[in-house]
């Protein structure tokens, strides 16, 4: 096996959906992968595995859990729509607390799971791109517009680099009509997390992570030099997708990028 390119890279998030199927996929590319997160995680596996559970929302325990590492894949936080107080802990205080560690122990690269819902109040009939006015949908959308103002912030005052990845929809396999345009597979977002780890000179740069869908709402050309290239497509779920019952014409859903967030809320009492 080639020699991997980093020593110790963190995955945070490592319990959740995407942290599982990360955890399986990072491995080739260090010597030891750290995995975090405050829910329980399989025992690790042997010496290239190592478990640190932490809150993100502690500030000192992801300054202990950065140490040694030089590079993190933050896919930690509150991942759905919540009241402001329950994500201002996880996303907004900790993904300031990373890049601060990340400052501190001389981490230079980040990968950054972003969302969609930084975007989601654009109509469905906008062709996005990286440079697009951001339009967040949900606390949890504003929660990952600061999360790349951070990163911004931390390339231009500390040369930390990072690859914000606007993911789309990632699960086994497309849904519902929305995410005929928003899927994102497994494949595919491993070679956006690769590229963000190896690609050389990215500053920070926002992708749109989503699969070589036919119909899509996100042009990526501001995001070329990664060279991602999707191997995958939604088109062959279309069938079955279109085979249920579709939701009106005028629902959250058929309407705006971010389909459902738009209408949570509010949380009161
Ligand atoms: N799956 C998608 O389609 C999708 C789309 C857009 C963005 N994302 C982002 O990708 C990342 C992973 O998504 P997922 O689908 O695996 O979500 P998930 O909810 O399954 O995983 C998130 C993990 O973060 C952990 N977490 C929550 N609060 C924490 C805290 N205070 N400290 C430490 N860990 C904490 C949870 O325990 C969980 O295991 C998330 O940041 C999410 O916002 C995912």
């Amino acid at each position: 096996m080639p020699h991997p390119s980093f020593d110790r890279i963190l995955l945070t998030g490592a319990a959740g959906g995407l942290g599982k199927i990360l955890r399986e996929r990072l491995k080739p590319f260090t010597r030891v992968l750290r995995l975090s997160d405050i829910a329980p995680m399989e025992a690790a596996s042997g010496p290239a595995e190592e478990l640190h559970p932490c809150d993100l929302a502690d500030k000192q325990a992801v300054d202990e859990l950065v140490a040694g590492c030089d590079a993190i894949v933050h896919f930690g936080g509150v991942s759905t729509e919540h009241s402001f107080e329950t994500v201002l802990g996880p996303n907004i205080c900790g993904t300031y607390h990373l890049y601060e560690a990340a400052r501190r122990h001389g981490v230079k690269r980040v990968i950054f799971a972003s969302s969609n819902h930084v975007i989601g109040f654009h109509k469905q009939s906008e062709t996005l791109d990286a440079a697009s006015p951001r339009r967040p949908d949900s606390y949890y959308g504003l929660s990952k517009s600061f999360g790349e103002d951070l990163a911004t912030f931390y390339f231009d005052r500390y040369g930390i680099e990072t690859l914000s990845i606007r993911i789309g929809s990632s699960f086994p396999e497309p849904q519902n009509v929305r995410m005929l345009s928003t899927w994102l597979s497994y494949d595919d977002l491993t070679q956006l997390v690769e590229r963000g780890l190896h690609c050389e000179a990215i500053g920070h740069t926002v992708v749109y992570g989503a699969s070589a869908n036919a119909n899509t709402w996100w042009d990526n050309r501001l995001a070329a030099h990664l060279g991602y290239q999707p191997k995958d497509s939604s088109e062959p779920f279309r069938a079955q997708v279109m085979a249920h019952p579709q939701p009106a014409a005028d629902d959250p859903l058929r309407v705006y990028q971010g389909g459902a967030f738009v209408v949570a809320g509010p949380f009161e009492g």
